[in-house]
């Protein structure tokens, strides 16, 4: 079995249905979850689906995936928009890195308007809600060379 498709969510992703749905859906993290497990159905590759409020564990994470994943999929939430130590550790990786947002955040306030994933991304998936992760795990195994689903 090849290595694991690693996504990670950032800061008050777990309040996903709850928090802001006008913009961020009703769907959960764990629905989210189930819809990344099946969109990978019959393509022979793992799911490792994290979430932490906190800056050092997803740099923990990302570190883990540099050795262990065949791509990273992130949704760093606000921490996108900050953090440089978050930027540093992804420049670690030589796996494909798939930036993924549920709102479109280039439409939104200027602050939002820049991310420092965008910078050691592949590609970024931003705008499809809960869609958008699948699509960005679907990008994330392509680029992983996992096998296509089964006709
Ligand atoms: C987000 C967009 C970010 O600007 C925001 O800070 C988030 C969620 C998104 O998925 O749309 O927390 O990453």
């Amino acid at each position: 079995m090849s290595k694991p498709i690693y996504v990670l969510s950032g800061p008050n992703l777990n309040l996903l249905g709850v928090r802001e749905p006008e913009i961020y859906g009703h769907d959960t993290l764990t629905d989210v979850q189930a819809r990344c497990e099946s969109r990978l159905k019959g393509r022979g590759v793992g799911l490792v689906f994290r979430q932490s409020n906190h800056e050092g564990e997803l740099i923990d994470w990302v570190q883990e995936a540099r050795e262990n994943g065949s791509a990273l999929v992130i949704n760093p939430a606000g921490y996108g928009h900050t953090s440089v130590a978050l930027l540093d550790a992804l420049k670690t990786l030589s796996i494909p890195i798939v930036e993924c947002h549920l709102s479109n955040p280039a439409a939104r306030e200027s602050f939002r308007r820049k991310t420092y994933v965008s910078l050691v991304a592949t590609g970024v998936v931003s705008g499809f809600g809960a869609a958008s992760y699948e699509l960005a795990v679907e990008a994330a195994a392509g680029l992983a060379g996992a096998s296509n689903p089964p006709a």
